[in-house]
C-alpha cells in the first residue's frame, strides 16, 4: 500500500500543495483531476521525491524518504509530461537509463529495453536520437523507459497529452495491463472522459488540497464540473462507456 500523510509542499513560501493525505493499492490505477495550477504536477513530484515535501510517503510501511534514489526507483519510476534530453541519445539508450537501479547484465538489460520498445510500439524508433522526435514519440520513449524500469509504482503526468488517439488508447490499455500484473499506476489526467473510464478511483484536486476521492462515478458528477471548472458539461452514458462532454463555460 501506499499511504500519503499529511503531504505540504511550499515553493518560494507559498503553500502549493495543502495536507493531502491517501492510500491507494497495488492493483489500481488513481487519476489526479482538478484546473490547471491545482498542484496535481507537484504532488505527484513529491511522491516521486523531485520535489522536497514536509509529511510522510511510505509504501508498504517503508519511508521513501529514507532510501537512496538508486533504491528508490526500483519501487517507484515517474514519467514527465515531456522528456527533455540536452544530450544526444538515442531511443534505445535513453531507455537502457531505466536499467540503472539494476545490476549491470549487459545482455539482460537489453532484451528488457527492446521488449518495452516493443511493448510500447516504438521499436522501429530504437536507433533515433530522442531529440529529433515528435512530441508524441517522446512520450512514448519515456513510457518505454518506465517500462523498462520493471517498478512497483507507476507515476505518470499527462501520459496522453501529446498522443494520437490510436496511442491514447494503447497508453492507457497498457496502463491498465500493468496495474492487473499488480502495479500500481498514478496518473494525471485532463481528459475526464478517459479518467471516467480508465481509472479505478480519482482523486481532484483544488488550490493544493485534495478535495473529493473515490470512483470516477462518483467524483465526476455535472454539478462539482460546474463547481470546480465553471463550465457547464454533459455526461453522456451507454452500455459500453462514459463520456464528459464539455458544452460552455459559466460566465
Ligand atoms: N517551481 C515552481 N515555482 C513556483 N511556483 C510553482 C512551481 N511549481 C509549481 N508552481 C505553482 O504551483 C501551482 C501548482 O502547479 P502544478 O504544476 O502542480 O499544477 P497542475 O495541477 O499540474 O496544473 P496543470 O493542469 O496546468 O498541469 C501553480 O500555481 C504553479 O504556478
Ligand atoms: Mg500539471
Amino acid at each position: 500500500m501506499l499511504n500519503v500523510k499529511n503531504v505540504d509542499v511550499t515553493i518560494n513560501k507559498r503553500p502549493i500543495i495543502k495536507n493531502v493525505s491517501f492510500s491507494v493499492y497495488p492493483g489500481e490505477v488513481l487519476g489526479f483531476i482538478g484546473p490547471n495550477g491545482a498542484g496535481k504536477s507537484t504532488l505527484i513530484k513529491a511522491i516521486s521525491h523531485i520535489v522536497r515535501y514536509r509529511g510522510s510517503i511510505q509504501w508498504h510501511g517503508q519511508s521513501l524518504k529514507q532510501m537512496s534514489a538508486k533504491a528508490r526507483a526500483r519501487f517507484l519510476s515517474y514519467v514527465p509530461q515531456s522528456l527533455e534530453l540536452d544530450i544526444p541519445f538515442t531511443v534505445f539508450d535513453a531507455v537502457y537509463m531505466g536499467r540503472f537501479p539494476y545490476k549491470s547484465n549487459r545482455l539482460e538489460n537489453e532484451k528488457i529495453v527492446k521488449k518495452a520498445l516493443d511493448r510500447v510500439g516504438i521499436l522501429h524508433l530504437q536507433d533515433r536520437i530522442v531529440a529529433t522526435l515528435s512530441g508524441g514519440q517522446k512520450q512514448l520513449v519515456a513510457m518505454a523507459k518506465a517500462i523498462a524500469q520493471d517498478a512497483q509504482i507507476l507515476i505518470l503526468d499527462e501520459p496522453t497529452s501529446a498522443l494520437d488517439l490510436y496511442f491514447q488508447l494503447q497508453l492507457l490499455d497498457m496502463m491498465k495491463e500493468l496495474a492487473e500484473e499488480g502495479r500500481l499506476v498514478l496518473l494525471a489526467i485532463h481528459d475526464l472522459s478517459y479518467a471516467y473510464r480508465f481509472c479505478d478511483r480519482l482523486t481532484l484536486m483544488e488550490n493544493g488540497q485534495l478535495t473529493h476521492l473515490g470512483f470516477p462515478k462518483d467524483v465526476i458528477t455535472t454539478k462539482r464540473l460546474q463547481e470546480t471548472y465553471h463550465v457547464y458539461t454533459k455526461i453522456y452514458e451507454d452500455h459500453h462507456t462514459t463520456a464528459v462532454i464539455p458544452l460552455r463555460v459559466i460566465e
